[in-house]
């Protein structure tokens, strides 16, 4: 591990999409790259944390120098988040990047749905997936010491982003505004509202990679003043 202000300690981060099955070759995804929690992962690893890095399939590749743990449900990354908090280790810091799936679908095939030329559709039906940040944020014994959500918003985005904040139980909310006109989902810059128990700072356009270096240094000086 790199020498720094988070040597010795442990630190989860999930990133990138889920992918909800619908039949062995079909699925569910979302826009997500996992630009944003590769670069948290690589900005924590690089202040000497030891990373357990949780990643849906993503766009870019995972990076050098953390433990990668590859899922694709939901689901998966619930039990991969679960196994890396320890009980008798709770992880310092869990920064939670990735972009779950709210629902999966619940008669998924298991195998290939055809057409049988009737015109008949599929129906598919959904159920809920467990909110991974919420339950982890919420625990009331072995919680990490400190629990960040990401809120990707397309209005009012400080307020609809504090009362995630409340509603989850985090310590920390990283907002941004995901509107497609930002260009932001998906692309290589971000514009962030950090929220805090009483403070929203607004942070100027930058990389994703400076996201990430700042926010590390930040999760330095608080986990370190602990
Ligand atoms: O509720 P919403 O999906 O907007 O919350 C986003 C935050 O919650 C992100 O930090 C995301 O990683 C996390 N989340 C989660 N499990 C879910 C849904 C969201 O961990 N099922």
């Amino acid at each position: 591990f790199a020498e720094g202000p988070l040597k010795g300690r442990h630190a989860i981060v999930t990133s990138g999409p889920t992918h909800e099955p619908i039949d062995p070759v079909r699925y569910i995804a979302n826009r997500s790259s996992g630009a944003q929690g590769t670069a948290m992962a690589a900005a924590l690893r690089d202040l000497g944390a030891r990373v357990t890095f949780v990643t849906g399939p993503a766009e870019v590749p995972p990076p050098a120098g953390v433990d990668v743990v590859r899922v694709k449900t939901a689901q998966e990354m619930r039990e991969a988040v679960e196994k890396a908090n320890a009980a008798d280790a709770p992880a310092d810091v869990a920064v939670f990047a990735a972009a779950v799936a709210d629902w999966h679908v619940t008669n998924a095939s298991g195998s290939k749905m055809k057409k049988d030329g009737s015109g008949k559709v599929p129906a598919l039906e959904f159920g809920e997936n467990p909110d991974i940040l919420a339950g982890v944020a919420q625990m009331t014994e072995g919680r990490p010491g400190l629990v960040i959500g990401f809120a990707a918003e397309t209005d009012d985005v400080v307020a609809n982003a504090t009362a995630k904040r409340e509603r989850k139980g985090c310590d920390w909310i990283v907002a941004n505004d995901v509107s497609a006109d930002t260009g932001i989902m998906g692309g290589a810059e971000n514009a962030i509202v950090l929220i805090e128990e009483n403070v929203a700072e607004v942070w100027p356009r930058m990389s994703k990679q400076e996201v990430a270096r700042l926010l590390a240094a930040r999760i330095a000086e608080t986990v370190g003043a602990r």
